[in-house]
């Protein structure tokens, strides 16, 4: 069975004084079912690793070298050493921001794997792209693109985003939802077997919340969440973990 996966991507959010969100978090963490993860910025790991046993850290990105002449940039290697044993990778406001192309979150998912990080490789389509029908062909030329090789459960997660849910309120219908995961399961078990298929999250993000998280958390194939907005305070995400059990 797939334990899912309650994920809070903090984006550019969060000093210091912002873990005490985390120690908050810890009480609704303990009794959880689900596993608890969050993406703090880089800045954030260590302090934020030493708060909880039950809440895992990730990093939002990581490098495709493991070290050299990268200023500003960090490698996976890095990111385990700071306490992180997850990495989300593809995000869409780095394919848009930083021009990450699916190529270069295939390279950065095998870094990540090397350090021993399991990879949260995010996919989705835009609003045009979905207006045109074109949903299903885009998420399937950026799953087979972006996931390297050699995938398991343990080292591959996929978060389906779609772009124009991300920060905007809106969601899709619950059968969308559906129809999207489906087929990444499908995908999933063509490509790398019934076994492996099976095994690997698919998480929902966009516009995740309180009020909304029961019924996605009940769609098929929906095996948790990757949460911006609504991670970023305990009393919210509190309410997302307990919706995925
Ligand atoms: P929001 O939950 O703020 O829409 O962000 C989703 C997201 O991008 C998570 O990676």
């Amino acid at each position: 069975m797939r334990k899912k996966l309650a994920a809070g991507n903090w984006k550019m959010n969060g000093l210091q004084e912002n873990l005490h969100e985390i120690k908050l978090l810890s009480k609704y963490a303990n009794t959880a079912t689900c596993e608890v993860l969050i993406c703090p910025p880089a800045t954030l790991l260590q302090s934020m690793n030493a708060i909880s046993s039950r809440i895992a850290v990730g990093g939002q990105t990581c490098h495709t070298e493991t070290s050299g002449a990268h200023t500003g940039d960090i490698s996976a290697q890095m990111l385990a050493d700071s306490g992180a044993t997850y990495v989300i990778l593809g995000h869409s406001e780095r394919r848009s921001d930083c021009n990450e192309t699916d190529a270069v979150v295939r390279t950065k998912t095998k870094a990540a794997w090397a350090a021993g990080l399991t990879a949260i490789v995010c996919i989705g389509e835009s609003l045009s792209e979905r207006e045109a029908s074109n949903t299903i062909d885009i998420i399937g030329g950026q799953l087979a693109a972006s996931v390297p090789d050699k995938a398991t459960g343990e080292n591959l997660v996929i978060a389906y985003e779609p772009i124009w849910a991300i920060g905007t309120g809106l969601t899709p219908s619950l059968d969308q939802i559906g129809e999207v995961h489906d087929f990444i399961r499908a995908r999933l078990e063509r490509r790398f077997g019934a076994g492996v298929g099976r095994s690997v999250r698919i998480l929902y993000g966009g516009s995740m919340n309180p009020k909304n998280a029961t019924d996605i958390a009940q769609v098929s194939n929906v095996d948790g969440g990757l949460v911006g907005g609504a991670s970023l305070k305990a009393a919210d995400f509190s309410y997302i973990i307990k919706a995925l059990g």
